[in-house]
């Protein structure tokens, strides 16, 4: 190991730029693990993989020795729930989504060295010498505390295996670590009416013991490193975010959990303990180092413990007090460097809406990649327009929106009318006016426009630069584009179609010095199309690499030190027809997407209606009150009307019939519930209903009811129910049947 270094006054320093001011010797550069229990969506593509690509590839362009490492989150609960949701084994989960999302992440151009996985056993090992060495230290604390336990399922509640409502946001589905709606993190104690996510229950307090990091020790060199050192450099909701948590006071925070399902606390005795997710998913950036070593033949020491080594998270901002602070405190204990940045990306919404995975409210990449890349007719160029698209509306400083037609005008407006436009005007003039070759540049002609465009060029390269160090990808990106737009300028200007007149093979000089002046122009416009490839290619690696062999130049012209130069393409050489590197997108394709999200969407909600109505029933108490459950109270007759007014068409969806009761029995361990047999004249169907504490079954054999005849089937102590009952219910909370004055055919139609 090597020593922590601590400066005198005990803070560690940032690490980058400490040898001496220059640059830092190595770059450690991660994206933050995905959970393999799922597609991971665009919002996350955006959030901490594609400004992490782009700032990878643009250090590997200027050479500088960096690794990228990220892989799949296997451990926590959010996979055993997942396991639960699909009726298959933590295990299958993980090795099911893992490859997916790798595949995804490569098929948009993430250029990962590593791809790893927390379930691998070097990382396990690596994670359990972590909290052994800090655990020898005495820099643990163990605690004894009660926990939410789930006295059906026998096991205490960590995490997402409880849910209930946020503190912050009011949101009722958060989970006992995070609210997935609004990013707070939480414990489960802070949520208000927790309930178990195995059984339905409300949990109940137990006695545990476990092992704390003791942040509130490290209060002090936090504030200090955080929010004085950084307070220039790192963004303002990461500060603002660290600043509120270090405000509000530490707390120890547990890193052990009781759970089956992780990383095994390495002392003995412990069998039923893992270690906390969090504890080891950020370590599996240090174990993907190691692997990467391995497989390269690679010291990753340096990465990990050498002050001149960058550390850079890239994440999205709910994961800010984790690698901001708990993972932190851990690096400094275990004497590693600590992160020079953590540029955090807010959220993005989609179509004026926070994603959403459980509302099906979501671009995944797995859908974009089989629409667009996969079936279209664009291949991976189209992974570049997502990337640039997603770039453009990049939410560095706030959350920000994904449209379609947003996208739709990005490639079109920008992509396809400005850069593709200027490189295939380029191309295609000089094809025609100067036989396919690089003309030369006549200095003698030099105009205050060719010096303006190579300044230009010169300039973008330094802004770029500078951006992108800064981590300000948006404005980055911007700058390219903008050189792009000054190249169509420039050559509006220069117009050498108005210079020399091509006639098949025959070229004729059409105005004073048309030779010398088409020349200059189109030889600079093709070293700018050379400087765009470079410049472009952190963030459309796809297009860059399209336009080298247009241009015939090998991959090594995209090194970062050849931007600004305006001799790329030799005089003389001959270069291939141009490629068009953006194709239209057109309003079918958008419209089509808009309606998918819509399906998709309201499939999920009407999965959601279903599954709730299932939970509900499960728990006995408050399903079987009434079929018409929480809704009857809203049509007690002393209340307004309280819902909101529909139009005819919603009412017109209902399918209302008049049936008749011809059996009635009660459900076995169900107080509150009939099974009915209902004769609609067309067919006999089983109806569930919550009547049974209101009515004796033998009593209403022989009723007419009215029926909701189309309402989707639903699974009650699993037993199919089709369709409900309409009852009305007096002031005093008395069932009253909704029926014909006389008895008329069974099945007619009630409207
Ligand atoms: O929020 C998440 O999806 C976590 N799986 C991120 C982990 S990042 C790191 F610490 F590994
Ligand atoms: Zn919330």
């Amino acid at each position: 190991m090597v020593n922590n270094e601590i400066n005198s006054s005990g803070n560690v320093s940032s690490s980058a730029l400490e040898n001496g001011g220059g640059l830092p010797a190595r770059y450690m550069i991660s994206a933050a693990l995905p959970y393999a229990n799922g597609l991971k969506h665009i919002g996350h593509l955006a959030g901490a993989y594609l400004p992490a690509d782009i700032y990878v590839r643009y250090l590997r362009a200027q050479k500088r020795d960096v690794v990228f490492v990220s892989g799949s989150d296997e451990h926590g609960t959010a996979i055993p729930i997942q396991a639960m949701k699909e009726g298959t084994t933590a295990r299958a989960i993980i090795d099911k989504y893992h490859p997916i999302i790798k595949q995804n992440l490569e098929d948009l151009g993430i250029s990962f060295d590593i791809y790893h996985r927390t379930s691998e056993p070097i990382h396990h090992e690596t994670s359990q010498e972590f909290f052994t060495y800090l655990n020898d230290r005495g820099e643990l604390d163990i605690i004894d505390s009660e926990q939410y336990y789930d006295e059906e399922a026998k096991t205490f509640l960590a995490d997402r295996f409880i849910k209930g409502t946020c503190p912050n946001c009011g949101f009722e589905n958060a989970f006992g670590d995070q609210c997935e709606r609004c990013g707070t993190t939480l414990n489960p104690d802070m949520l208000i009416n927790p309930v178990s996510m195995l059984s339905g229950n409300a949990p109940v307090k137990k006695p545990t013991k476990h092992w704390y990091l003791p942040l509130n020790k490290h209060e002090d060199w936090l504030r200090e490193w955080i929010l004085k050192e950084h307070a220039g450099d790192w963004r303002a909701t990461v500060l603002g975010q660290c600043k509120s948590w270090i405000d509000g006071g530490l707390q120890p925070r547990a890193v052990t959990r009781d759970l089956d399902w992780g990383i095994k606390v390495p002392l003995p005795g412990l069998e039923d303990k893992v270690l906390y997710v969090w504890f080891d998913a950020p370590i599996g950036y240090m174990s993907a180092t190691k692997q990467w070593a391995l497989d390269n033949g690679k010291d990753w020491k340096p990465y990990w413990y050498a002050k001149d080594t960058k550390l850079v998270h890239f994440i999205g901002k709910d994961n800010i007090v984790f690698h901001c602070i708990i993972f932190p405190v851990m690096l400094k204990l275990h004497g590693n460097i600590v992160p020079a940045n953590v540029p955090a990306n807010e959220f993005m919404n989609l179509e004026s809406d926070k994603m959403s995975t459980s509302r099906n409210w979501k671009l995944d990449m797995q859908d974009y990649i089989d629409d667009f890349i996969k079936k279209e007719n664009g291949g991976s160029q189209m992974a570049d327009v997502l990337r640039y698209y997603l770039t453009t509306i990049m939410p560095e400083t706030k959350d920000s929106e994904f449209t379609w037609k947003g996208y739709q005008d990005a490639n079109n407006s920008e992509l396809v009318s400005i850069f593709g436009n200027f490189v295939n005007r380029a191309f295609v003039l000089m094809h025609k006016l100067c036989k396919g070759k690089v003309p030369p540049y006549h200095t003698a002609f030099a105009d205050d426009l060719d010096k303006q465009l190579i300044k230009d060029i010169k300039a973008t390269k330094e802004n770029v630069e500078s951006l992108l160090e800064q981590f300000k990808f948006r404005e980055a990106q911007f700058e390219v584009i903008d050189l792009a737009r000054k190249g169509n300028q420039y050559m509006q200007k220069k117009e050498p179609w108005k210079k020399l007149k091509a006639d098949g093979d025959v070229i004729t000089i059409i105005a004073e010095n048309g030779r010398e002046l088409a020349d200059n122009s189109l030889h600079l416009s093709l070293q700018l199309c050379a400087n765009l490839a470079i410049l472009i290619h952190p963030f459309l690696p796809f297009t860059a690499k399209k336009m080298l062999p247009m241009m015939k130049v090998v991959e090594k012209m995209l090194e970062w030190e050849n931007a600004g130069r305006v001799d790329l393409l030799k005089t003389g050489y001959s270069l291939r027809a141009p490629e068009l590197l953006f194709r239209k997108i057109e309003d079918s394709e958008i419209s089509y997407q808009l309606e998918k999200l819509k399906k998709a969407s309201d499939a999920a909600a009407a999965k959601k209606d279903d599954s709730s109505q299932a939970t509900v029933d499960s728990q006995e108490k408050k399903a079987e009150g009434s079929q018409l459950t929480a809704d009857s109270k809203s049509h007690a007759t002393d209340e307004p009307i309280n819902k909101a007014t529909i139009q005819y068409d919603d009412f017109a969806k209902l399918d209302l019939r008049v049936g008749k009761i011809v059996s009635a029995e009660k459900v076995e361990k169900a107080d509150k519930l009939l099974k009915l047999q209902i004769d609609l004249g067309f067919e006999v169907r089983t109806v569930v209903s919550g009547i049974a504490m209101h009515f004796k079954p033998e009593d209403i054999v022989g009723k007419q009811v009215v029926v909701v005849a189309n309402l989707a089937p639903r699974k009650m102590r699993g037993i199919e129910s089709n369709g409900m009952i309409l009852m009305a219910e007096d002031n005093n909370g008395k069932l009253h049947f909704v029926n014909p004055e006389e008895a008329i055919n069974a099945g007619a139609g009630v409207s």
